[in-house]
């Protein structure tokens, strides 16, 4: 240093230009949405992947060993950061995107909080090595729970990398929690797709424990679909473009016949951005009406634009959560062009195989759907708890009837619902053993409850939902007791999955062997299915796997649930007899039976009352008698 002037001159000319970040003021600071940032590795890789967007990177390679619990690395030849620029980038609030709070309605990068790296710092050993690209020399940086350890110049390519060893070395809670490896990596694969699927444009590449996960090469959205899910390469997948003032939409939904019985395909992004959307998945799957089961999801992945002062990001610690102030607006728009998209599918003459929906002429962009019949799934007239009728409401909460609940507050009422059996109930039900009075006095009401004379009454029983509590007590015993019985194929049923479906089977295989499932790894992200459990009816392997599979992670995420218990659930949802089968006499005696045989008939696997009294004093109310 050769003196304070001196230097201060040169600090006011050079500094400047390089060093970008800034502390963010408090007012501003506190205007942002609080609470936990990281959560898990995904979280990491998220904020990290994210980063490397925002520095204008083109490649990005994201490197993690054991699901992210022993390191996570993201390499990208973005700008670089200036040795201070280094050293700030680690503060909480600091930020070279926002400055003011006004900037929050212009964004155009993915961060603004200033708390990403901070955060991950103060859970986990860090390292970092970056350069700008008009600097000789980067900078290397290492700190250990929010310690600065190392500091020190060091030769290095223009870009940024970043390594997080031992998440969670500090906080013994948090790295109990995690799931298992493939589990781990799951959730980092997907946050890994929702990058490579904003921005089909970067080369994007991921390793996990040194096998090639994915190796992106820049390109078009379509061609990047094609590419990650290298199990849709054959299919069509049809365009939607549309722009208005308010918001422009471009992107890929899949076809009809090609939607899948599990969830994950789903995908929008507003200004690049990921997000989740009950309100809007609705608008697309409203497209679809008719066109697919209900119990299908179909492919989509959609990018909007919009001005950033139309919407809000600003709403949840993890950015998932977007406010739009034109949501209606929006939501007839996505519903209008996917619909447009599927129509002019269905009008394509190849598709020519059903003379019946190409009726409508060329030129109808409304597809003639037959009527139906809309059944009340679970409605028993005589239960005053059953709401009456869903309709006409608010359309988040009828989709997803969590709707404005935070995660803890549906986990409390998931374990509310299901941990609490009604003390009485168990007593009605010993005593229906005991009486055995339902004996051949079944009746099959519209195909979905059975109706049986008991002492005093009139029981009503779930057919679905009993099947449901059989099959997982089944199910769960024979985790503990003996393995089920197997059905041989005499075809084994190739399967491709995507990635993060195909690590999850792996992880699940020993268990689904315990269930009857004979399925092997078949190479890339494909199984081979040589039995299935011998007491399945289902002969579509794929369904059954892919519907499991979907049950399974919602289990996972949404509930939280124990991974025995969930894969129990998850088969017995998939397998059970379904409202709508009709059952013969001996069939309904034998679910009878054997709920009541059952360690808790009251209640299905997640908490759904089984069965409902009706007694003869509420029949004669009902019907007016003294
Ligand atoms: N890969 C990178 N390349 C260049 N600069 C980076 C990189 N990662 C972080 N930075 C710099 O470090 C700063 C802090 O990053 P950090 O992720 O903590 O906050 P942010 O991205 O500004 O906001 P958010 O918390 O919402 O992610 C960034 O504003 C950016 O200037
Ligand atoms: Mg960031």
């Amino acid at each position: 240093v050769k003196n304070q002037k001196e230097l201060r001159k040169f600090e006011a000319e050079n500094v400047p230009m390089s060093d970008i970040i800034k502390l963010l003021p408090d007012h501003v600071a506190n205007q942002i949405a609080a609470g936990e940032v990281i959560q898990r590795p995904a979280s990491v890789v998220k904020e990290l992947l994210e980063n490397a967007l925002d520095a204008q990177a083109t490649e990005i390679k994201l490197i993690i060993k054991d699901g992210g619990r022993t390191s996570i690395q993201v390499l990208d030849n973005g700008v670089g950061m200036s040795e201070t620029d280094a050293r700030m980038a680690w503060e909480r609030h600091a930020t070279s995107k926002i400055s003011t709070a006004g900037d929050l309605f212009k964004l155009n990068t993915m961060g603004f909080r200033g708390e990403a790296l901070a955060s991950i710092a103060s859970v986990a050993h860090v390292e970092m090595k970056t350069r700008k690209h008009n600097e000789e020399v980067g900078t290397l940086l290492a700190i250990e729970g929010s310690h600065l350890k190392r500091q020190e110049p060091v030769s290095v390519m223009p870009g940024t990398s970043i390594t997080v060893k031992n998440l969670f070395f500090n906080v013994p809670a948090r790295r109990n929690f995690l799931k298992s490896n493939p589990v781990e990596s799951k959730y980092i694969i997907d946050e890994f797709m929702r990058v490579a699927l904003a921005c089909p444009h970067l080369s994007l590449y991921m390793y996990n424990n040194d096998q090639e996960v994915f190796a992106l090469k820049a390109a078009t959205l379509g061609k990047r679909i094609k590419d990650i899910y290298t199990d849709r390469k054959d299919e069509q997948l049809l365009e939607v473009a549309e722009k208005t003032s308010v918001v422009s939409v471009q992107g890929y939904v899949g076809s009809p016949d090609s939607a899948k019985k599990t969830r994950g395909e789903q995908y929008f992004f507003v200004n690049g951005r990921f997000f989740k959307d009950p309100y809007l998945n609705h608008a697309v799957v409203a497209a679809y009406e008719e066109l697919i089961p209900k119990d299908c999801y179909p492919l989509y992945i959609l990018h909007l634009e919009i001005a950033p002062d139309a919407i809000d990001v600003n709403v949840h610690p993890q950015k998932t959560e977007i406010k739009f102030s034109e949501e209606k607006i929006i939501y007839q728009m996505i519903r209008s062009v996917v619909k447009r998209a599927l129509g002019k599918y269905i009008q394509t003459p190849e598709m020519d195989f059903n003379p019946e929906i190409i009726s409508g002429g060329a030129n109808a962009p409304e597809m003639p759907f037959q009527p139906r019949v809309e059944s009340k799934q679970g409605y028993n007239p005589f239960s005053p708890q059953t709401p009456r009728n869903g309709g006409g409401g608010d359309w988040k909460k009828m989709f997803d009837p969590y709707a404005g609940q935070s995660f803890s507050e549906r986990y409390e009422k998931e374990q509310e619902a299901s941990l609490f059996p009604v003390p009485e109930l168990k007593t009605a039900a010993s005593h229906l053993i005991y009486t055995k009075e339902y004996e051949n006095s079944c009746f099959q009401l519209h195909n979905s409850y059975i109706l049986s004379q008991v002492k005093n009454g009139l029981l009503i029983l779930d057919q679905q939902a009993a099947h449901e509590r059989i099959l997982f007590e089944r199910y769960l015993a024979s985790f503990e007791n003996q393995k089920l019985p197997t059905q041989e194929k005499l075809f084994p049923k190739v399967i491709e999955l995507d990635a993060a479906d195909f690590e999850l089977l792996s992880e699940l295989t020993d268990d689904l062997a315990r269930l009857g499932f004979d399925i092997s790894a078949f190479g890339k992200n494909t199984v081979i299915v040589n039995g299935i459990p011998a007491d399945v009816k289902s002969v579509n392997e794929q369904e059954l796997v892919e519907g499991m599979l979907e049950s399974y992670k919602l289990g996972m995420t949404e509930l939280r649930l124990e991974k025995r218990e969930n894969l129990a659930r998850s088969m017995a949802r998939r397998t059970c007899i379904k409202g709508g089968d009709a059952l013969g006499a001996t069939e309904m005696m034998q679910l009878v039976e054997q709920l009541f045989a059952c360690e808790n008939p009251n209640y299905s696997p997640d908490g759904k009352p089984i069965f409902g009294r009706v007694g003869m004093a509420d029949l004669q109310q009902l019907l007016g008698k003294r």
